[in-house]
C-alpha cells in the first residue's frame, strides 16, 4: 500500500474535512459542564454532522463502533462509548471528533473541563497539549517520525508523566487509518522520513502515573491500568514544502 502523497484537489478536500471536524469541537464546547451525558454530547455531535455539515461521523459502525464520537473520561485513555453516565463537577473529557466529507476524513480531539478540574488533571490536560504541540511544530520535510517520537516522550516523562505505547497517530485521507503508524515517543532518527503532501495525525495520549493500559470488557473503553487520570489532544497534518499546516484548527480553539 505505501504512504498517500496527497496534491492539489486531494489537499482541498482534506482541509474541507479538517475544518468541519474542528467545527465540531467548537460547537460542542458549550455543552460540556456538569450534569450532561456523554451520549448528549454524542447526539449533539452526530446531529450537527449530519444535518448542518451534511457529512459523514465516522466512528459511527467503524469496525462496530456503535455511536458517532468517542468520550474518554478522567481515566479513560480513548474510544470511550458515549452512554448515559452523566459528567460531574471536575471531571475531564476528551471529545474525539472524525468526519467523513466528500470521501476525506479530518479526525481532532481535544480536552474538555466539566466544573472545576483539580490541580493533577489541569496538569496532565496541559502537558498532553504541549506533547502534541511540540510533535506539530517539528513537521517538515526531511524530518523522520521517530524525531517527534522522541521529543514528545521526553517531554511527558520529564514531567514525571507517561506516553501510552499501545495507541498512535496515523496516516489518514479517503482511508480513516493509514500508513504511517505515528508514535509518540521513540528514537530519533528511526521511523519513515516525512514528504510534503503526506497527512496524518499526531495525537498523543499522556498518562498522570503510569503508560500502562486496559481494554474494558465493552471491547473498545481503554483506561489506565493504575487507574491515573489520562489527557489526549489530536490534530490531522499537512506536510508542507516548508513544513506543515494544522488542517484541523479553528480560530480561537485549542487551550
Ligand atoms: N478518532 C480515533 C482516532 O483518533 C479513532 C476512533 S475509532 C472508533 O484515531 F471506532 F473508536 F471510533
Ligand atoms: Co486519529
Ligand atoms: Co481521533
Amino acid at each position: 500500500m505505501g504512504i498517500h502523497i496527497k496534491t492539489g484537489s486531494e489537499i482541498e478536500g482534506m482541509r474541507t474535512a479538517g475544518r468541519l471536524a474542528a467545527e465540531v469541537l467548537d460547537i460542542v464546547r458549550e455543552h460540556v459542564r456538569p450534569g450532561v451525558t456523554t451520549e448528549e454530547l454524542d447526539r449533539i455531535c452526530h446531529d450537527h454532522i449530519t444535518r448542518v455539515q451534511h457529512a459523514v461521523p465516522a466512528p459511527l459502525n467503524y469496525h462496530g463502533f456503535p455511536k458517532s464520537i468517542c468520550a474518554s473520561v478522567n481515566h479513560q485513555v480513548c474510544h470511550g462509548i458515549p452512554g448515559p453516565r452523566a459528567l460531574k463537577d471536575g471531571d475531564i473529557v476528551n471529545l474525539d471528533i472524525t468526519v467523513i466529507k466528500d470521501g476525506w476524513h479530518g479526525d481532532t480531539s481535544k480536552m474538555f473541563f466539566a466544573g472545576k478540574p483539580s490541580v493533577l488533571a489541569r496538569r496532565v490536560t496541559q502537558i498532553a497539549y504541549e506533547c502534541m504541540c511540540i510533535g506539530i511544530e517539528m513537521v517538515r520535510p526531511g524530518v523522520h517520525l521517530g524525531d517527534l517520537g522522541h521529543a514528545m516522550q521526553r517531554h511527558a516523562e520529564s514531567h514525571g508523566m507517561s506516553v501510552v505505547r499501545e495507541y498512535c497517530g496515523h496516516g489518514i485521507g479517503r482511508v480513516f487509518h493509514e500508513e504511517p503508524q505515528v508514535l509518540h515517543y521513540g528514537s530519533p532518527g528511526t521511523g519513515i522520513v516525512l514528504e510534503p503532501g503526506m497527512t496524518f495525525t499526531i495525537e498523543p495520549m499522556v498518562n498522570a502515573g503510569k503508560r500502562f493500559v486496559k481494554l474494558l470488557p465493552d471491547g473498545w473503553t481503554v483506561i489506565t491500568k493504575d487507574r491515573s487520570l489520562s489527557a489526549q489532544w489530536e490534530h490531522t497534518v499537512l506536510v508542507t514544502d516548508g513544513g506543515f499546516e494544522v488542517l484541523t484548527r479553528t480560530p480561537g480553539a485549542d487551550l
